[in-house]
C-alpha cells in the first residue's frame, strides 16, 4: 500500500529547499504537507504571516509533488499523525517535533537558503537603497546597512552589566587599534569630538606649566580656542596650514622656555588634508620630555598610528569618521601611567574631568553620566567590522578612492590645497572654479545623492571632499562624473 508522507512547514516564502525537501519525500509515497496555521505562527515567531492559511494552501497544492495540505499546530505529535493516517513524517535535520523515531524521517536542510534569509535579504536591499548616501563630508560619514541596524535593540538600563561589558569591549578593541592593552586604556565620553579634546586640555596640564599648541589649521586653532576658555598657561605656535611644520623653529621655540610641559597638535588637519608627522613630533616630544597630545580624529583607523613608538601620551577621537560610526561618542586613548599623575591636578572641569571619568570606568565600566547607548551598540559594530577589514586594508580602500579623485582632478586642471608629499589621502580642499556658487553646486550633487562640504579655511577659495567611509573609489567614479556633469552645465 502507498504509504502517507507527512512534510510538516509554514510555507511563508516558497523556495527551492522546500521543493527538494517535497521531492524526496514523494519518493516515499503521497505527500502531505502538515501546514502551520497563521495563528500559530504568530504566537512561535510574533509576526503574520506574508501569506495567510488559504493563500498559501493554494501554493502548495499546485506543486506536483504535493497530494494534500493539512492544517497543523506548530509542533506535531503523534495524536495529529494518527489524525491525518500517517505513516511517516519527514523533515529537516531541525526537527523538534515530539514523536516516535521509527516515524521519523530526518533529511538534510538545502544549505544556504531559509524563509528567514530571503525575508532578511529583502529588507537589506530596500533599506540599503533607500539609506545609501555618498557621504563626502569628512564625517559622520557613509555607514554601511550592519551599522544603521545594529542601533535597533531592545530597551535597557545602560547601569546593566550587559552594558558595562559593551563598553568594556568597546574601550579595549579602541585602544588595540593603536595602542597595548597593558600600557594604555581608552576613557569613553557621550559627545562629539570636541568634547574629548577639550577633556584632555582641560585635565591633564598642571596650572604651573605651559602647553605648546601648533596651529596650522582651524583645528589646532580650536585647541588654542579651549586653552584660552580655560585661562592656560598657552603658547601658540602658527604654522602654514599647506607645508609641513618647521621643525627646528618649533625646537628654538621649545627651547625658549623650561616650563612646557605638554606639546598638543592635529595629526590629520581636516581642514585642508595636512598631515602632520608623528614620527618626527614623537622624537621632539621625547628629546625635550613633553606629554605629546594628538587630535587624531581624522586620522585613527585609517592611517596607522603606533603611539608607544610615536610617544603619545593622549590621542583623542570619535565614533562617527573613519571607525564608520554613529556620531555620539567621543574617546580618549591615554597611557595608564600618565593618567594616573592626573590624580594630583584639580580640575578645571566638571563633566569633562578625564581622571574621574577613567576612574569610575575602572572600578565600574560606567560613564559617569548617561551615555549614548544606541550609538555605543553601533560602534560595536563598526569595531567588528574593522576587525574584518584591517585598519591597513581600511586605509588602502580609502587611498584608492582619493587617487581616484586627484587624478581626476589633475586631467580637469583643478588645483587642490596641500602637495601630494604631505597629504593624509583622507580629505581634499579644492580650489572652487570660477564662476561657481558653491551651495548651488552643494545643492545640484546633494540631489544626486552627494554631500559635499565647504572649505574652513579663511585665505582660500575652496571646497572639501572626504574620501571616508564605507564608499569606495567606484562611488568616487561616480560622483566625478555628476560633478563634471554640473561644470559643463554652468
Ligand atoms: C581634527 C578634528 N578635530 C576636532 C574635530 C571636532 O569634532 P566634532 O565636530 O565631532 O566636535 C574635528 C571635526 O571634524 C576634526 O576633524
Amino acid at each position: 500500500m502507498t504509504k502517507r508522507i507527512m512534510l510538516d512547514m509554514s510555507a511563508t516564502l516558497i523556495h527551492h529547499g522546500h521543493i527538494r525537501l517535497m521531492k524526496k519525500a514523494s519518493e516515499y509515497g503521497k505527500v502531505i504537507i502538515g501546514l502551520t496555521m497563521d495563528e500559530e505562527i504568530f504566537k512561535k515567531k510574533g509576526y503574520q504571516p506574508e501569506l495567510s492559511f488559504e493563500y498559501r494552501k493554494e501554493v502548495l497544492e499546485a506543486i506536483k509533488y504535493v497530494d494534500e495540505v493539512v492544517a497543523t499546530p506548530w509542533l506535531l505529535d503523534d495524536n495529529v499523525l494518527k489524525k491525518y493516517n500517517i505513516d511517516l513524517l519527514v523533515h529537516g535535520d531541525d526537527n523538534s517535533n515530539i514523536i516516535k523515531k521509527e516515524k521519523l524521517l530526518i533529511f538534510p536542510r538545502t544549505q544556504g537558503i531559509s524563509s528567514k534569509d530571503i525575508r532578511e535579504n529583502a529588507f537589506k536591499a530596500i533599506a540599503e537603497k533607500k539609506s545609501r548616501k555618498i557621504l563626502l563630508n569628512p564625517g559622520p560619514a557613509t555607514t554601511t546597512y550592519g551599522v544603521k541596524m545594529s542601533q535597533v535593540v531592545d530597551d535597557i538600563c545602560p547601569r546593566e552589566k550587559k552594558f558595562g561589558d559593551l563598553m568594556e569591549f568597546v574601550s579595549k578593541e579602541l585602544t588595540k587599534i593603536v595602542a597595548n592593552l597593558d600600557e594604555y586604556t581608552t576613557i569613553l565620553f557621550g559627545g562629539s569630538g570636541t568634547a574629548v579634546v577639550e577633556a584632555v586640555l582641560s585635565s591633564v596640564v598642571p596650572r604651573d606649566k605651559k602647553i605648546l599648541i601648533i596651529n596650522n589649521g582651524a583645528y589646532g586653532k580650536r585647541m588654542c580656542q579651549i586653552a584660552s576658555a580655560y585661562d592656560m598657561d598657552q603658547i601658540e605656535f602658527k604654522s602654514s596650514s599647506i607645508a609641513p611644520i618647521d621643525l627646528k623653529k618649533l625646537e628654538e621655540t621649545i627651547k625658549n622656555y623650561t616650563d612646557i610641559s605638554h606639546l598638543a597638535l592635529v595629526h590629520n588637519e581636516t581642514t585642508t588634508g595636512l598631515l602632520n608627522n608623528l614620527d618626527d613630533l614623537g622624537k621632539m616630544a621625547k628629546l625635550y620630555n613633553l606629554e605629546l597630545i594628538i587630535d587624531a580624529m581624522s586620522s585613527y583607523a585609517a592611517i596607522p598610528i603606533d603611539m608607544k613608538k610615536q610617544n603619545i601620551s593622549y590621542l583623542m577621537a570619535s565614533s562617527n569618521k573613519n571607525i564608520q560610526g554613529m556620531a555620539g561618542v567621543a574617546f580618549v586613548v591615554a597611557k595608564k601611567e600618565k593618567l594616573e599623575n592626573l590624580k594630583s591636578i584639580k580640575p578645571r572641569n566638571f563633566y569633562l574631568d578625564l581622571y574621574s571619568q577613567y576612574k569610575n570606568f575602572e572600578n565600574t565600566h560606567q560613564m559617569r553620566f548617561t551615555p549614548p547607548v544606541q550609538t555605543l551598540y553601533a560602534l560595536k559594530q563598526a569595531i567588528n567590522e574593522i576587525k574584518r577589514e584591517g585598519v591597513e586594508n581600511r586605509y588602502k580602500r580609502y587611498s584608492k578612492s582619493w587617487e581616484a579623485l586627484t587624478k581626476e582632478l589633475k586631467k580637469m586642471g583643478l588645483k587642490y590645497l596641500v602637495d601630494d608629499k604631505f597629504h593624509s589621502k583622507i580629505i581634499t580642499s579644492i580650489f572652487i572654479p570660477n564662476g561657481v556658487d558653491f551651495n548651488n553646486m552643494h545643492d545640484y550633487l546633494y540631489e544626486k545623492g552627494f554631500t559635499i562640504y565647504p572649505g574652513k579655511v579663511d585665505e582660500f577659495n575652496t571646497f572639501r571632499i572626504a574620501n571616508i567611509g564605507d564608499i569606495d573609489y567606484k562611488d568616487m567614479e561616480d560622483f566625478l562624473k555628476i560633478f563634471k556633469e554640473y561644470l559643463k552645465n554652468i
